[in-house]
């Protein structure tokens, strides 16, 4: 039997995952570390960390299953979209990685969209609006505020592929990750050489870009002594955290969707041809199945804003959890129960840092509007599960407005895990719900990816089907649609309300 290894180069941690050639997961390991804010709105980190953190999940989970590094069949990457690394001549990074909340270049993002001639010329160009996270602006902002570093750039490799340069000695990347460059033609799966002329950026400082089940490299001599695997273990291309975590929740058929409720919250719908939402509120981007594509919603604060009420204003409930030894999200659903749906008119926008989909404002602001001295704690938790199902919910219409078909919803990371925040999606979204048996996510679907690259399956979709399975169903309870639609609508027209307001409360923070 062989195996086959996913790694995960997230922000806050480097996960790997060793599982059989048939799917089975064996071991897992998680290495946590920070992120830098040396100024407001930057961020950004050593990618020393991540090859440091890589090597140590990759022995940890060798130990553990105690196998030999020959049985390794193959490596999967992927990670943090959008960041950049930027390398000399001799293959030393020179400043820290800038990555994807990273919010310095809203001035990169006017000249950009300026100098390709406009923002439906670059909707045409390269599938996707300019955003301060995407890489390109990122570039941009070294050429213009660091020229001598810049004068020193080789290559530009984004956080999973700086890992692929350690692990083979190769400059490579896969189409799903480059998608969020800015740079690639997104409909053809190549770099653009129309955008990369208009951003007078030399084509040298990109690496290969392949589909992202092709072997891109094999693991050196150093690397392999490093990790504690054999020499040559080929490393296929991988994907970009949302598509690889999509392969790792089986989205890779017409009308299967995905609603992923982490820090972020993101809803994925497979696309057998690049649609295009014309207004750029969602993201189109390649899929890591070969030729296919996909649309994508990003909420940047989804479960980012229980998190806050849970770390802010939560203490009782991180108490409570303690001396029950469960865990403080638990308490705080339960205690969600207690609020009726609608929350008696109390409304959360879940903007806690600016938002991505459908707004693409990092000026918009969290707010609760509504509140009167009958809300209490319960309300509070309610409106934010609320809120930020809302906002999901805005990019489940874009995709409904694009004529992507909608059937099965899976619902996966923190969100899913409660039963509660489950029926409130799924009377909200008014569709049934479900979850699935693959709980890995993106180091999952980088394995999986390992394994159609090395012939452990003869397709994603082929390797999907043989190892996802729905394993529960939420059914919408129709009654309670009717104050949901009243709810929606309302937070829709506070944001619209609210959009002038939220620029001057950001200048006022300044
Ligand atoms: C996707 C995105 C995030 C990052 C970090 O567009 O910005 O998913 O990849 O996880």
């Amino acid at each position: 039997m062989a195996y086959l290894i996913g790694i995960d180069i997230g922000t806050s941690s480097t996960k790997a995952l060793l599982c059989t050639d048939e799917g089975r997961v064996v071991a897992s390991a998680v290495l946590e570390y920070g992120v830098d804010n040396p100024q407001p709105l930057w961020s950004e980190q050593d990618p020393e960390r991540w090859w440091a953190a890589t090597v140590d999940t990759v022995k940890a989970v060798m130990d553990y299953a105690k196998i030999p590094g020959t049985e390794i069949g193959g490596i999967g990457l992927t990670g943090q979209m959008h960041g950049a690394v930027f390398m000399d001549a001799d293959n030393n990074v020179l400043r820290p990685a800038i990555l994807w909340n990273d919010q310095r270049t809203a001035t990169e993002c006017v000249e950009i969209t300026e100098k390709a001639g406009g923002r439906d010329k670059l909707i045409g160009m390269v599938s996707n609006p300019a955003l301060t996270g995407f890489t390109a602006p990122k570039i941009l902002w070294v050429r213009k505020n660091e020229p001598e570093i810049y004068a020193r750039v080789r290559k530009v490799l984004l956080p999973k592929d700086y890992i692929r340069f350690r692990m083979t000695g190769q400059f490579a990347t896969d189409v799903s990750d480059a998608s969020g460059t800015l740079l690639l033609d997104v409909k053809n799966r190549r770099w653009s050489d129309e955008m990369l002329q208009k951003l007078e950026i030399d084509r040298s400082l990109l690496p290969d870009c392949f589909e992202s089940t092709v072997v891109s490299g094999k693991v050196t001599e150093e690397a392999a002594a490093e990790m504690g695997i054999a020499v040559g273990v080929p490393v296929v291309g991988g994907g970009g955290d949302q598509a690889a975590g999509a392969v790792g929740n089986g989205i890779v058929r017409p009308g299967v969707i995905s609603a992923t409720l982490g820090t972020s919250g993101v809803v994925f719908a497979f696309a057998d041809t690049p649609a295009i939402d014309p207004q750029g509120r969602a993201h189109t981007f390649c899929h890591a199945a070969p030729g296919k594509w996909h649309v994508m919603g990003v909420m940047l604060s989804a479960g980012g804003s229980l998190q806050w009420f849970r770390n802010n204003l939560g203490e009782m409930e991180r108490e409570q959890a303690s001396r029950m030894k469960i865990d403080a999200y638990e308490i705080l659903c339960e205690e969600a129960e207690d609020a009726d749906p609608g929350c008696e008119g109390l409304v959360f926008l879940p903007y806690l840092t600016g938002e991505r989909t459908p707004h693409a404002n990092p000026n918009a602001r969290g707010a609760w509007i509504g509140l009167t001295t009958r809300h209490g704690r319960a309300h509070m938790i309610r409106s934010i599960m609320e809120g930020v199902t809302f906002g999901m919910k805005d990019s489940l219409q874009i995709m409904r407005e694009l004529g992507i078909p909608i059937g099965d919803i899976r619902c996966s990371g923190g969100g899913a895990r409660s039963e509660f925040w489950l029926s409130v999606q799924a009377d909200v979204y008014e569709s049934p719900v479900c979850t699935i048996n693959a709980t890995d996510g993106p180091a999952f679907g980088a394995a999986l990816l390992a394994g159609v690259g090395t012939g452990a399956w003869s397709s994603v979709e082929e390797a999907c089907d043989s190892t996802i399975n729905v394993i529960s169903r939420t059914e919408p309870n129709e009654a309670n649609y009717e104050i949901y639609r009243k709810s929606y609508a309302m937070f829709r027209k506070l944001y619209n309300s609210l959009r002038e307001d939220f620029d001057i409360i950001t200048s006022l923070a300044k």
